[in-house]
Formats: structure tokens, sequence, C-alpha cells
């Protein structure tokens, strides 16, 4: 089947998300909208969360696309209820990986940064009291960094300070797993690396979503056997080059739209 999947996020963090099923579906096209003129959605009311989701939605669905990818942790944790609720196309969303930590975790003592929209989301809450029994959960805000990864400093000063001012409470506190419960995050990793000990390790759950996509297609009979080469489309409501430097390839065409 040719349809695209559509992926939205409210910015160019989604595209960690996009890697990820490129990566494990080859054959499939692919339309992202990034929403960076509404970024950060996790400074927004859970009802302006929900309109810009359904304005994304409806885009998607224009463009014919056979499934959606919220590729925005604060959007899945506020819409997808709502949005699976109302349409009849299959949604994949994205939460932070608490259950993987929880898992994982040796000191029982988990960091999660997230948006101040997903950490006080219900969905969010109703996950770490389900697979962080016993584990101790430590939630900090990152307020500010999407708005510098929105802005291509993703690398900078600024970054490294915020940063080293958000995780040294959980450091003090001994945490051995950092779950990023953000699309953004990903592209923060390089940096992080260099503030964190090695021993603590980084959780996203970009892979997860690219298998949980490949799943839920292969049932529904919706995966592409598309021998030709695969075409992306990807469409921001900004300006164009922070974008541009974070995707590429062959038949990645990268637009400005008002939409
Ligand atoms: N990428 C979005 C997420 O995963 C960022 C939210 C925002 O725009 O604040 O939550």
């Amino acid at each position: 089947m040719l349809a695209p999947i559509g992926i939205f996020d409210s910015g160019v963090g989604g595209t960690s998300i996009w890697k990820e099923v490129v990566k494990m579906l080859p054959h499939e096209n692919t339309i992202y909208l990034a929403d960076s003129a509404n970024a950060p959605y996790g400074e927004k009311s859970k009802e302006e969360i929900l309109q810009l989701s359904i304005k994304n939605t409806e885009f998607l669905l224009k463009q014919g696309c056979k499934l959606i990818i919220v590729a925005c942790n604060t959007a899945t944790t506020n819409a997808i209820d709502y949005l699976r609720a109302h349409y009849s196309v299959p949604f994949i969303g994205i939460e932070p990986a608490i259950k993987p930590a929880a898992l994982h975790t040796k000191t029982k003592k988990v960091g999660v940064l997230a948006t101040k929209g997903t950490l006080s989301s219900s969905l969010f809450h109703n996950t770490s009291k389900l697979f962080a029994e016993g584990i101790t959960v430590l939630e900090q805000e990152g307020k500010g960094l999407v708005e510098l990864i929105e802005a291509g400093k993703t690398d900078s000063r600024e970054m490294r300070t915020l940063l080293t001012k958000f995780l040294n409470p959980m450091l003090d506190q001994e945490i051995d797993c950092l779950v990023l419960g953000c699309t953004h995050y990903p592209y923060l990793i390089p940096v992080l690396k260099e503030i964190i000990p090695a021993n603590i390790t980084i959780i996203d759950s970009g892979e997860a979503v690219a298998r949980q996509t490949k799943a839920v297609l292969g049932n529904l009979g919706l995966l592409s056997e598309n021998q030709q080469p695969s075409v992306h489309q990807f469409y921001t409501n900004k300006e164009v080059s922070v974008l541009k430097s974070l995707v590429g390839g062959p038949n990645v065409e990268v637009s400005y739209l008002d939409f």
C-alpha cells in the first residue's frame, strides 16, 4: 500500500522518531509535520495541545495517511485518547519509557526529563504508578530545552548550563537511568554524555515506536510492498534550516507550509 505514514510533532524533535521508523520500515513513504510555529507544546494547556493535535491530524488525513505517529510525548499524553476516539486511522503514540527504566534500574532511582505538559498529564501519572512501584521517579521539567533545539542551539553553552542545572539534583540522588521523555531530547545525547557519568543508562522510546508501527501495519495488512525508493516529505510552518540540518538522504524534501 503506497499511502504514507503521517508523523507530527511540535517541531523538529519527532525527526528522532522518523529516523527509527525509516530504519525499520525502509519501504514506507512518510509525511512529517513540524509545528514549530507553535512550539513548545509543553508549556500549553491541555485544551491547546488537543486543538493543535487535531489540526495536525486533519492535515495528515487530507494527505491520505494510513497511520499517524504522534511523535511527541506532550501531544500523546494529552491528546491521543481523543484522537483514537474520533478518527478511524490507527495512531501510534510515544510516552516516557518508565517501564524499561523500572526494569533496568539497580539503584531503584530513575530520572525523567520531560515537558511540563507531559509530567502533569494523567497518562504519565498512571504509567508511573503502574510500572514504577517501589522505584523513586525523579521528575524534571526540561523548560527551555525545546526552544534551544528548535533554534539550532543544541550544542551550545546555554544548553550545557540548563542541562547541568536540571541533572545535578538527579545525580545527587544517584539515579542510574535517565529517561528522555521528549522526542527532541535524543538530539541532546552527545551533550548529556559530557555531563552525566557513563554508568547512567539513557533510555528513549524511539525504537519501540518504530517496532510498534511495524507491528500495527503488519496486523492490519497495511505494510508497503513498494519496490521503488521511498519518498519523505517534511513540512514546517517556521523556517526550514534547522529541520533541513536534521534530516537528509535520498528522496527527502523539506518545505515551508503554513498549515
Ligand atoms: N517533542 C515534544 C515532546 O516529545 C516537545 C514538546 C514541546 O514542544 O514542548 O514532548
